[in-house]
């Protein structure tokens, strides 16, 4: 009886879903039944009660003949209406229903679609909806959370699964459409969208877009604020609060030129114009690829173009993740870890064999302090680069496995086989997936007929099986870039040993990568004097760079060095980066005494985060309660 009542239980609250109907173990929607090929939305922005109102018109294809319930992913939309547009021009109602709420999936739409001779192959289903305040997917800031300090902003950020909480959709990677939408917004802001536009529109509080190319919902996005525009090649530009335009053109002076690169090494650019919009600094990652516009925090202008490997990660994008994307969560990897690879060769494209050198030996480093962590928190598993994420939130693969693990695994590939070789292949395989899914399996199959299969013997199968299902790091790696940091190292060893005087260290000819790696590697049981010395003489905490900024505030936090608590806390406040605080706020959990001063300032940081970062540092700090 017990069993059958939590059963039961379990159906109720969704916790079954997770088998999930189709393909994709993070989505309610099956893609044997319906199949939405196009969206259009028609939304208006209103920044007093922070919802998004409006349609999306939705073209549905039916995949099987007999199919008459289309399901959608949705998480906390109020849904108003649903219809069926008709040969005449008119809506008919049609019969829906919302399942019940999942903590991780959201809630199905279920709609009830004609069946028989009313059947057409390709309709139209019009949903009418608003959004909820908190609403996972938008962050809608306060005029105080923006450059310009004058008019509020709003943005989307929906990878992997929040599209869902802005638009009701099929909402999984393996499912593509083209869409259009119209805009409304408050007189005097400026929309945006990951799609062509109109860059010299006037700001009229109602703009167009349309999406010719097909694209996963995740990949749909929004940003409304007071920014302008300026080109840096015929098919590139920058989008910028009027306050942030001058210093990011500056930084950004070489994108197109990146282009070139890329193209030249990885076969055409698919998505015709290139820009990038610059975020307030609550944006909560380093860069999001939506197509033709990758929105940018703006902590990597750093006045010298040292931090751009952000840019050529973000571009790289348009062929892996966009052109050819993970069709699920659990091959994360496969977007991640070839993007990771890709932006290393064109980073060494515009800037030479130095910087991208410096880039890949930083990346072994986080990769040996992520399988450190993760073998620690009992999360062994966590460190094969195909992941078995069903039953869990797919956040939870957001680590540097699938990129450096996954990057590694190409350059290994590399390796074996050559570059010339490797650029073939890379091409080739932009060339034959593009605009389509693609999986682990899939990709092995191609890579050992197109790669391996004229190289026999250059790569075992033991040694493929190792790599893309082992954990921890596999018996034989690449070998890592020598001589890039040894000189860095050398003063670190002499500083350590008292050999070099604090004021001695060359630091200033370091370029940031060297700095990072410098503070990174000390040890975190430093005397305060010593970490004194260094704060005094060198300032890396006060560094205009984020990046430094970073390493030194960990290595504090590491070393429990409280004059730093300042620096950190206005760090905290300021940036709402995954990258740049989570380390943070683990070590700040890490001790009692720590965790004190960690929960007083991300009290005062928190209402400044968006949601997906406040639910990433909420599971952090979740002792705070105790020692308040
Ligand atoms: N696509 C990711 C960001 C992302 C991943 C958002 C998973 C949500 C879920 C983006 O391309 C990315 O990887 N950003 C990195 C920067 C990159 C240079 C490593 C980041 O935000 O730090
Ligand atoms: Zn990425």
């Amino acid at each position: 009886m017990r069993g059958v009542a939590a059963l039961l239980g379990m159906l109720a609250s969704g916790a079954l879903a997770h088998a999930g109907p189709g393909p994709d173990p993070h989505s309610y929607a099956d893609p044997s039944q319906f199949v939405v090929r196009h969206a259009s939305l028609d939304l208006e922005a209103d920044f007093d009660a922070r919802r998004l109102h409006g349609t999306v018109e939705l073209r549905v294809e039916r995949v099987a003949k007999e199919a008459t319930l289309l399901r959608l992913d949705t998480r906390g939309l109020e849904i108003q209406g649903v219809e069926l547009g008709n040969a005449e021009g008119g809506w008919t109602p049609l019969a829906h229903q919302s399942g019940a709420a999942d903590q991780i999936l959201g809630q199905p739409l279920d709609i009830r679609m004609p069946a028989g001779r009313e059947a057409a192959p390709m309709q139209t289903v019009r949903v009418r909806y608003s959004t909820r305040p908190e609403a996972a997917a938008l962050q809608w800031l306060a005029p105080e959370q923006t450059a310009g300090r004058v008019r509020p902003f709003l943005y989307t950020q929906s990878q992997p699964i929040d599209a869902r909480s802005w638009i009701p959709i099929q909402d999984s990677p393996g499912i593509r459409f083209t869409y259009d939408a119209r805009i409304r917004t408050p007189a005097g802001l400026r929309a945006l969208m990951s799609a062509a536009r109109d860059t010299e529109r006037s700001r009229d509080g109602e703009y167009f877009f349309v999406m010719p190319q097909a694209i996963p919902a995740y990949l749909v996005a929004l940003a409304v604020g007071d920014l302008e525009f300026r080109p840096l090649g015929p098919r590139t530009g920058v989008y910028a609060e009027p306050a942030m335009l001058a210093s990011a053109s500056r930084e950004f002076g070489d994108v197109e030129q990146m282009l070139a690169v890329a193209e030249r090494l990885f076969g055409p650019y698919r998505w015709d114009r290139y820009d990038l919009l610059i975020m307030p600094p609550s944006f909560p990652f380093g860069g999001m690829e939506n197509p033709r516009l990758s929105f940018i925090t703006p902590t990597v202008i750093a006045g010298d173009r040292s931090l751009v490997s952000m840019i050529t990660h973000e571009m790289a994008h348009s062929w892996s993740g966009n052109l050819v994307t993970n069709t699920g969560w659990n091959d994360f990897w496969l977007n991640e870890g070839i993007t990771t690879y890709l932006e290393r060769r064109i980073l060494e494209g515009v800037y030479g064999a130095r910087l991208a050198d410096m880039e890949r030996l930083l990346g072994l480093q986080y990769l040996d302090e992520e399988i450190a962590t993760l073998t620690e928190s009992g999360r062994r598993a966590d460190t094969a680069l195909v992941l078995d994420l069903s039953g869990r939130a797919p956040e939870e693969a957001l680590s540097n496995i699938a990129y450096e693990k996954g990057g590694l695994f190409m350059q290994f590939l590399e390796w074996r086989l050559g570059r010339a070789a490797i650029d073939r292949f890379l091409a080739g395989y932009f060339r034959d997936f593009a605009f389509r899914g693609v999986t682990t399996p899939e990709f092995e199959t191609y890579l050992r007929s197109r790669l391996l299969a004229d190289h026999p013997g250059a790569v075992s199968e033991r040694e493929l099986q190792e790599w893309l299902h082992g954990t921890g790091l596999p018996g034989v790696v690449p070998p890592a870039p020598a001589g890039v940091f040894v000189d860095v190292e050398r003063q670190r060893d002499d500083w350590l040993t008292g050999r070099l005087a604090t004021r001695e260290l060359e630091a200033r000819q370091w370029s940031p990568q060297e700095w990072m790696r410098f503070l990174d590697t000390l040890p975190a049981d430093l005397p305060d004097p010593r970490l004194a010395e260094l704060d005094e003489h060198w300032a890396p905490g006060a560094a205009g760079n984020f990046e430094i900024a970073r390493s030194w505030l960990l290595l504090a936090v590491r070393s429990d060095y409280a004059p730093a608590e300042p620096r950190l806390e206005s760090f905290l406040v300021s940036t709402g980066r995954h990258k740049m605080i989570k380390r943070l706020y683990e070590e700040l959990a890490r001790t009692e005494a720590r965790l004190a001063v960690g929960c007083r300032i991300y009290a005062r940081a928190r209402p400044g985060y968006h949601p997906a970062a406040r639910q990433l540092v909420d599971g952090i700090m979740r002792n705070c309660e105790a020692v308040q």
